[in-house]
């Protein structure tokens, strides 16, 4: 298979390899969700510790979901588990498992550097017609993409999953100028079929949600500061009055302040366009909650206490 064949089959087979680096939230939430639809999955982290840890939320998560699904039928549950479960090889080796995969999703730390040379690596190891795909939420794909072959970037994309992947219904599809249509076909496809609405868009910080979704955050943090409202106020507010599942601040705490503060002083210290935009200007409360590793409901406390 070369270049020039389409990689249509990545959605037309039923099952296909996918490889998925990074077992944390994100890529074992990836993994679960393309394993519980039959794909062939290989979870990829550099440690046996890392991965372990990425199996128990794959197990917590499945659990949920198959208590649903079989709700009476405890047998029922243990074998949806067991068989999701079974799909997914865990492994520390990058390379040899993008070494026949038909995707590459990537859901490492957000390091340009770091996923730059993940790529390079992985490119030498993949198919010629695997499609590599990023999940960085505020990185510039291009730029991650940067050190690759003309033939390698064409078959780059964005494939943006949201917390918690298996709930979540959507995944941003991120084309570069580079990005094939053909490839950005095939994505959309792939989505489909893991059951997920894609969202096609162009390369840009924040591409939609996040884009729409920080300084709605940062605005809601100014409120607080100016002491329009209490936190609590605001999120029953949004909640209640514009139909949101979670509140700003619930929400900031579910995704992590550390998170947060780093997308929007990536943007607005080192641009992509946005250098210097008021909207993206860290604030007072945030830079001390994190500073004082308040980072939300993982370490326990953020804007509330868990
Ligand atoms: N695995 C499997 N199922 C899960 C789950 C998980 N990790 N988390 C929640 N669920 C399921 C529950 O089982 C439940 O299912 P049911 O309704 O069929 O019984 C359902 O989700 C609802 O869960 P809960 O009843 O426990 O709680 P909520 O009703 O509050 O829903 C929520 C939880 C889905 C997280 C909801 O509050 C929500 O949608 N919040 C907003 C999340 C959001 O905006 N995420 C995007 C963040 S931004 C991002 O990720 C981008 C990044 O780049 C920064």
């Amino acid at each position: 298979r070369g270049f020039s064949s389409t990689s249509a089959s990545l959605a037309q087979s039923a099952t296909r390899r996918i490889t998925v680096v990074g077992g944390g939230q994100m890529g074992s939430g990836i993994a679960q969700v393309a394993a519980t639809k039959n794909h062939n999955v290989t979870l990829v982290d550099v440690s046996q510790e890392s991965l372990d840890r990425g199996k128990a939320y794959m197990s917590k998560s499945l659990k949920r979901v198959a208590k649903k699904k079989f709700a009476d039928d405890a047998t029922a549950q243990t074998k949806f588990v067991d068989d999701v479960l079974a799909r997914i090889t865990l492994t520390t080796n990058a390379t040899e498992a993008a070494g026949n995969a038909d995707l590459v999703v990537e859901a490492i730390v957000e390091n340009i550097k770091v996923k730059q040379d993940l790529f390079a690596s992985l490119a030498k190891a993949a198919p010629e017609s695997a499609i590599l795909a990023s999940n960085t939420s505020s990185l510039p794909i291009a730029k991650i993409a940067e050190l690759l072959s003309a033939e390698r970037k064409e078959r780059f994309i964005g494939l943006h999953f949201f917390n918690p992947v298996p709930q979540m219904k959507l995944v941003e599809v991120v084309r570069t100028n580079e990005t094939k249509q053909e490839v950005v076909d095939s994505a959309v496809a792939f989505v489909k079929a893991i059951g997920k609405e894609p969202a096609v868009c162009k390369d840009t910080p924040g591409f939609i949600v996040n884009r729409l979704l920080l300084p709605y955050m940062m605005e809601s943090i100014r409120l607080l500061e100016r002491g329009v409202a209490s936190a609590r106020d605001i999120d029953t507010a949004m909640k209640l009055g514009a139909g949101y599942p979670m509140g700003p601040f619930e929400l900031c705490d579910y995704v992590g302040l550390d998170t947060i503060k780093f997308i929007v002083d990536g943007w607005y210290k080192e641009g992509q366009g946005l250098q210097g935009n008021k909207i993206f200007e860290s604030n007072k409360t945030l830079n001390e909650l994190v500073k004082n590793g308040h980072l939300g409901v993982k370490t326990g406390k953020g804007f509330y206490e868990y």
